[in-house]
């Protein structure tokens, strides 16, 4: 039986792909102990620095993933491969999704689609969505970075909701523990798994899989 595609998509450069790419994967893995694949489709590497530095903190056969990298048409069936091996392949991809990301897509079982709770994200985020439902791939958008007690996260809400897109409940707030845990090749699930990011994340993937049906 082949594994999970999960393609994390977005037009808008800087929504928090690469970082929540990180954190699907190893709290995929986390839960469950399946294999879990990331594959890095993006010419910027990000997700390839953070396995790096993973690898050098935990140690090469310590990291809990398996990582590869692949560009053009290359990653669809790079991303298939995995899918015979490993329970999920996480996809990180690149912004400017019509000519890069778009193999991704077409090979996911699922996009996720981070966005910011600001309107012009979601206008960059339209051209995301529209691009899976060609390739006929479901999409799920995971508000992200969102600020406490914003009243325009709300409107962004539901924006979202009379738009029809689908949404995950499961939201995660803006807190730096994102960004330092990825600057030594973690995850605040293991950075801090008591904190609010960590709680953030596991309900985040136990609405995810509930949603998949996987
Ligand atoms: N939930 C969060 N809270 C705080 N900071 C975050 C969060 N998610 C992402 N960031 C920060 O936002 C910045 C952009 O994140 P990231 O690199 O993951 O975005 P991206 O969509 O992959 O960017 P690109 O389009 O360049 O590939 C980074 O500095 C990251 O640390
Ligand atoms: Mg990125």
């Amino acid at each position: 039986m082949a594994g999970h595609i999960l393609t994390v998509a977005q037009q808008k450069g800087g929504s928090g792909k690469t970082t929540l790419a990180a954190h699907l994967a190893v709290a995929l893995s986390q839960n469950g102990g399946q294999p879990v694949a990331v594959l890095d489709v993006d010419p910027q590497g990000s997700l390839g620095t953070w396995f790096e530095a993973r690898e050098e903190s935990l140690g090469e056969h310590a990291t809990g993933l398996e990582f590869k990298t692949a560009s053009g048409w290359g990653a669809r069936r790079e991303a298939r491969a995995l899918a015979r091996s490993h329970a999920f392949v996480v996809i990180d991809t690149p912004p400017k999704t019509d000519t890069d990301a778009k193999p991704a897509i077409d090979a996911a079982d699922h996009v996720i689609v981070p966005i910011q709770p600001t309107p012009v994200d979601l206008w960059a985020t339209e051209q995301t969505i529209q691009l899976a439902a060609r390739e006929g791939t479901p999409a799920f958008l995971v508000l992200n970075r969102v600020p406490p007690r914003a009243s325009l996260t709300q409107e962004m809400a539901d924006a979202i909701n009379a738009s029809g897109y689908e949404a995950l409940e499961a939201r995660l707030g803006n807190r730096t523990g994102f960004a330092a845990s990825m600057g030594k090749g973690r995850t605040v699930m293991e950075a801090a798994p008591s904190g609010k990011a960590a709680a953030e994340m596991a309900a985040l993937v136990s609405e995810l899989i509930r949603r998949i049906g996987s």
